[in-house]
């Protein structure tokens, strides 16, 4: 499955979750759970839609000392997750430690990294002892994900082509913010379109409601994937 989308499950239940999956072609996107639906339903979701043959990401953001984060880790490869995340403001040997558990244990899951949340601003880093700006704490922590065995990083598009140039093409650009042309931005403030985020060096997109609420989602897909090849 080469598809670069990844449809995010914003939905408060599984029974939900599946109505919009029935009109999605696990040939053509991936899946993104997050807390509110796995704190919900639990790991009945992974096992739902991986019934329905769909890649899952598991967006849970993990941040906690080494072992919890590892141990957390292996359980979602564990369960067949495509791909998880960890915060990389833990550290480098909370990485090296998630790293580590799928190596020992053979599991191919894809490990990335969150680095500054694109709700900090650099008045909110500034009230944690951050004082360097949002895109050079970004750029510092995306590197230290890279060097601690990471597989990429969540970034906005904006972010990609500087994090192209410092991590390299390879490295996991994963991005959310992703407005089709036909699509509203709503509360997203900084948007690009599926075809400039990938110009951009995004790797795989994190699109939400252009498709969960469009009046049909597979349609939707369809016209991102227009955009993408147009
Ligand atoms: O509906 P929309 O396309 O805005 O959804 C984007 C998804 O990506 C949501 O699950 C949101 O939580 C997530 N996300 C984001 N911005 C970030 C990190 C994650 O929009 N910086």
């Amino acid at each position: 499955m080469n598809s670069p989308l990844i449809i995010a499950l914003d939905h408060a239940s599984l029974n939900e979750a599946l109505s919009l999956v029935e009109s999605l072609d696990p040939q053509r996107c991936r899946l993104k759970v997050g807390k509110e639906l796995f704190t919900r339903e639990g790991p009945a979701v992974l096992k739902a839609l991986q019934a329905r043959n769909f890649e899952v990401f598991l967006d849970l953001k993990f941040h906690d000392i080494p072992n919890t984060v590892a141990a957390a880790i292996h359980a979602a490869a564990d369960q067949g997750v495509w791909m998880v995340n960890v915060h990389a403001s833990g550290g480098r040997r909370m990485m090296e430690a998630a790293r580590e558990v799928l190596v020992k244990h053979g599991l191919n899951t894809k490990l990335i990294a969150v680095t500054v949340l694109t709700s900090m601003m650099g008045e909110d880093l500034e009230a944690i002892g951050i004082n360097v700006s949002p895109q050079e704490q970004v750029r510092r922590l995306a590197l230290l994900a890279q060097r601690s065995g990471m597989d990429g990083i969540v970034c906005s598009a904006q972010e990609a082509a500087m994090l192209k140039v410092c991590c390299g093409a390879d490295f996991l650009k994963v991005t959310p913010g992703i407005r089709p042309q036909f699509s509203q931005p709503d509360d997203q403030r900084r948007i690009m379109t599926p075809a400039q985020a990938i110009a951009n060096g995004s790797t795989h997109l994190v699109i939400g409601r252009p498709v969960t609420q469009a009046p049909s989602p597979g349609e939707a897909l369809q016209a991102i994937e227009a955009e993408l090849a147009g």
